[in-house]
């Protein structure tokens, strides 16, 4: 535990990857933390230990803090409100049909915490959510509780990486309080100084934009370097050496240049599609924007057509190893997996699919059924007897496939590696034909 000058009673509203984490670290800095939610049963799974995520390390971070009375759990969340001094509101804001944010959870918690201001407090905004919805969540605030009732409202977005949360938390590149209120964003500012992160101070809207432009940048900074790879495929030239010409460039830097087949997860896909929507609200047609998303919708075409190119145009009865299905690696995670969606038109082409994650079977098998899919307890199992390797998602465990023993088992040795995890020349050094991304 890390001792911190100012100690604060905060609850978190919202048991998610943001708020869980959030809560999870902010007590382990020795805050007295409780995290609220209306979902009972993931209540009564934290209660007992249990995560309702796979994250590596939180189980640990969370039995501790629990077991020394820093962090605890409830559906109480009036109460949580009432005890406390700083309250975070980090709900879900998925997309809706139109592709704009669906803020009626983050609406919901602003009414009770007016209902619940029984004295001053700081509310803070972590859920990423789009232009000008703090100010609403003041309104709300003040429009619900009692008359003279003093509060302030804070932006602070979070950047966490699932996977790497933890120590993303511990480890943050910047601060970003927004505000309308400088004393507010001073307190809150004592929150974080131990990390020595930069500390940007603003105002809400702009602090609302970070959130959305940063996240906007690396899909764009994907989409730029799958292009790349297309050119790559082509004109015979390696992606992965233009990523590390371009990347030694400090200006550009090496990550998120990692050719692919495409981004997905809970937050790309939706974060992107959601700026779009607001610069449209502005009246502003935000053309780049556009073309990320278009590039990304194409890339699992491009690695599709690999594969059917390879068999002639004729999937029907081939059976595929499909190693991966989380959005990305460290994680169980499979919201907007683009891995998923390879499997199911794989599946479409009338293929057979030996499937294998390291985390995320259960989640996996919930979207997939059971229909024509074998979910196979590990690498080598999903192997045996496939016509081909698909590398899907960008596990350390794929990277260090035993190509002999693999070679044994398959009918065909041929690999596609959807994310560029293998070094071509090894592999067909082991007599494999392979095909990635872009690659020579
Ligand atoms: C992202 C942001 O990184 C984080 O700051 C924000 O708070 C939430 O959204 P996350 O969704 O956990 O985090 O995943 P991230 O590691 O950013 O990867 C997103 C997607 O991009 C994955 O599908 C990943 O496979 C893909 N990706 C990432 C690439 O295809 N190439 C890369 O070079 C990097």
């Amino acid at each position: 535990m890390i001792v911190i000058p100012t100690h604060m009673k905060i609850s978190v509203i919202g048991t998610g990857y943001v708020g869980l984490v959030t809560g999870a670290v902010f007590s382990d800095w020795g805050h007295d933390v409780v995290c609220a939610d209306i979902i009972e049963e993931k209540i009564a799974m934290l209660k007992k230990g249990v995560m309702p995520i796979y994250e590596d390390g939180l189980k640990e971070l969370v039995n501790k803090n629990v077991k020394e009375e820093r962090l605890s759990f409830t559906t109480d969340v009036a109460k949580s409100i009432k005890e406390s001094e700083v309250v975070f509101i980090a709900v879900g804001t998925p997309s809706n049909q139109s592709g704009s944010a669906d803020l009626s959870a983050v609406w919901a918690v602003a009414k009770t915490i007016g209902e619940n201001l029984n004295d001053y407090k700081i509310i803070i905004t972590k859920s990423t959510v789009p232009v000008g919805t703090n100010e609403r969540v003041w309104e709300i605030v003040k429009e619900n509780s009692p008359e003279g009732a003093k509060f302030a409202c804070v932006s602070n977005p979070e950047f966490l990486r699932e996977g790497t949360s933890i120590y993303d938390a511990n480890n943050t590149d910047r601060v970003i309080l927004g505000s309308d209120d400088p004393k507010a964003i001073d307190k809150i500012a004592t929150l974080y100084e131990h990390l020595n992160a930069p500390i940007v101070k603003c105002d809400f809207r702009s602090a609302e934009l970070v959130k959305y432009a940063s996240n906007a940048f690396l899909a764009t900074k994907i989409s730029f370097i799958n292009e790349i790879a297309r050119i790559c495929h082509s004109a015979g030239a390696d992606v992965k050496v233009v990523s590390e010409g371009m990347g030694l460039d400090k200006r550009i830097g090496r990550a998120f240049l990692n050719a692919g087949i495409g981004y997905g997860g809970s937050c790309f896909p939706k974060d992107v599609e959601a700026l779009y929507r607001t610069s449209s609200d502005h009246e502003y047609d935000f053309r780049l924007l556009r073309g990320v998303m278009d590039v990304n919708e194409r890339q699992k075409y491009f690695y599709i057509e690999q594969i059917v190119r390879h068999f002639k145009g004729n999937l029907s009865g081939k059976t595929f190893a499909c190693l991966g299905l989380a959005f990305k690696n460290n994680t169980d995670d499979t919201r907007k997996s683009v891995a998923l969606e390879i499997v199911k038109m794989l599946r479409g082409e009338g293929a057979r699919l030996r499937v294998f994650d390291p985390a995320a079977m259960e989640n996996a098998k919930k979207v997939l059924g059971n229909d024509v899919i074998y979910y196979a307890k590990d690498l080598m199992d999903a192997i045996e007897g496939s016509d081909g390797i698909c590398i899907l998602t960008e596990w350390q465990e794929f990277a260090e496939i035993d190509l002999a023993e693999a070679k044994k088992t398959l009918k065909k040795a041929v690999i596609f590696d959807g994310r560029n995890l293998l070094d071509p020349a090894s592999v067909r050094k082991a007599g494999f034909e392979y095909f990635g991304i872009g690659r020579r």
